[in-house]
């Protein structure tokens, strides 16, 4: 795009009014969520299993997750929710381990009340972005070594195959798996969740593995529903160095480029979109043990401890124009119990969104992470990233400040003068 275009105010949509951000008329507005986090009783996960032994324990979650938000019950009102955000769309995730909770034995009633979630989804006009592996595994996987183990891929694809000619004609966007390099991350480099490894060696192989089963996947589904767009969702920070001098600006490069183009790469030519998880940014000094980096976060930061950094999302998605793919994205959000930073977190990032597409980045949806407060992995029921707060004793669900502002974004398919001056200037 010339820049003449982008001084023309016709061309950025937003009128004569340059403090009016006005969004594409076809953009998806949505929330995401994932089964484990809300749906409640995944009792044959690993995770769960993981809760039992060690939740409230030294290096275990802090909770076990129980009902979560019951969502497996309360679906339909939670749907009613969203669309009261005046959303067009919603990802979410089928539970591997509950539809295939022994080995090579399919659960008919788990996909008969997934099909009802989908139907639920639809009466409600919501577009369904359905996640296909979000972090848990059934037991039985976990068992036999997790994604550590080859054979996982083969597995993975035959519950895929299952799934996915079971849904052909109910759902037009699948994504394989959620943040693969997230998940490598957190297993086996840093070590936090089970199985607990510090070795790069390992995570290599199991990131080989994820990449191969997105590829084989892609494949499976595109030749069961050719029409649907398959991707994944791909979380993306910044990583910058914590010193400028000596040698953390080049581990910072590193994990820039293995925490984002790497995994796009190994599976490039396998997705029809891409899915864009960000966060935050992060800063990246060396340490001498492993994984040999440490992660530091500074400047205004979230109940997470992250970094609200918008301006990332920016370099982010304009590191992610090569690959001429329509991005969605699939989670940006904030823990925030008190509400007070969300309203301006969610405007901030948008502004950044509106303004790449008006670079010629083809965004299409927005996903905010997440419609209601649910079970944030280790850290629990303590981190609140709803735009509905939940009362975990009584699972009464109140919408924050927040929510009333993304619904007045989401109808209005714009952020208006009075939001803009009130939040960014
Ligand atoms: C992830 C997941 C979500 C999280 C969210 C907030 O990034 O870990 O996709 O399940 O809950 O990102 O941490």
């Amino acid at each position: 795009m010339s820049t003449s275009q982008v001084d023309n105010p016709e061309h950025l949509g937003g009128g004569q009014n340059m403090n009016l951000l006005k969004f594409p008329k076809d953009f998806l507005w949505g929330t995401a969520t994932s089964a484990h986090q809300v749906e409640g009783n995944n009792i044959h996960s690993d995770w769960w299993i993981w809760e039992q032994e060690k939740a409230g324990q030294l290096g275990g979650p802090r909770d076990k997750s129980g009902k979560a938000c019951n969502h497996w019950k309360l679906y339909d009102e939670d749907f009613k929710r969203a669309a009261w955000l005046g959303n067009n769309a919603h990802r979410l995730s089928f539970e591997w381990a509950k539809i295939e909770p022994e080995e090579g034995k399919f659960n008919q009633e788990v996909l008969d009340h997934y099909h009802k979630v989908i139907a639920s989804l639809k009466k409600h006009k919501l577009e369904p972005f359905v996640t296909l592996h979000h972090f848990t595994n059934p037991l039985w996987i976990a068992e036999k070594g997790g994604w550590e183990n080859k054979e996982t891929i083969k597995y993975f694809l035959r519950y895929v195959k299952k799934v996915t000619s079971e849904f052909a004609d109910e759902i037009n966007f699948w994504m394989t798996v959620n943040e693969p390099t997230v998940l490598v991350s957190m297993c086996w480099l840093e070590g936090f969740w089970a199985p607990h490894k510090r070795s790069v060696l390992e995570a290599f192989k199991v990131i080989r593995h994820f990449a191969s089963a997105h590829r084989k996947a892609y494949k499976t589904i595109k030749n069961i529903s050719k029409n649907s767009k398959v991707g994944f969702a791909h979380s993306i920070n910044i990583s910058a160095p914590l010193r400028k001098v000596g040698i953390d600006p080049l581990i910072a490069s590193i994990t820039n480029f293995l925490s984002s183009d790497f995994f796009l790469k190994i599976t490039r030519g396998y997705s029809d979109f891409i899915g864009l998880n960000y966060y935050n940014r992060v800063h990246i000094g060396f340490k001498f043990s492993p994984p040999f980096y440490k992660i530091v976060f500074k400047g205004d930061l979230t109940d997470m401890g992250w970094e609200i950094y918008p301006e990332g999302i920016s370099k982010v998605l304009r590191g992610l124009k090569k690959y001429n793919l329509p991005i969605y994205i699939t989670e940006n959000g904030i823990a925030d119990v008190s509400d007070q930073k969300r309203p301006y977190f969610i405007i901030a990032h948008l502004e950044k969104v509106w303004q790449a597409i008006q670079e010629g980045i083809s965004v299409k949806g927005y996903f905010y992470w997440s419609l209601i407060d649910n079970f944030e992995w280790d850290s629990g029921f303590s981190k609140r990233f709803g735009l509905f707060e939940i009362d975990f004793k009584t699972q009464k669900r109140t919408p924050r400040e927040s929510a009333r502002i993304y619904k007045e974004i989401c109808t209005k398919n714009e952020i208006s003068e009075r939001l803009t001056k009130k939040y960014l200037s």
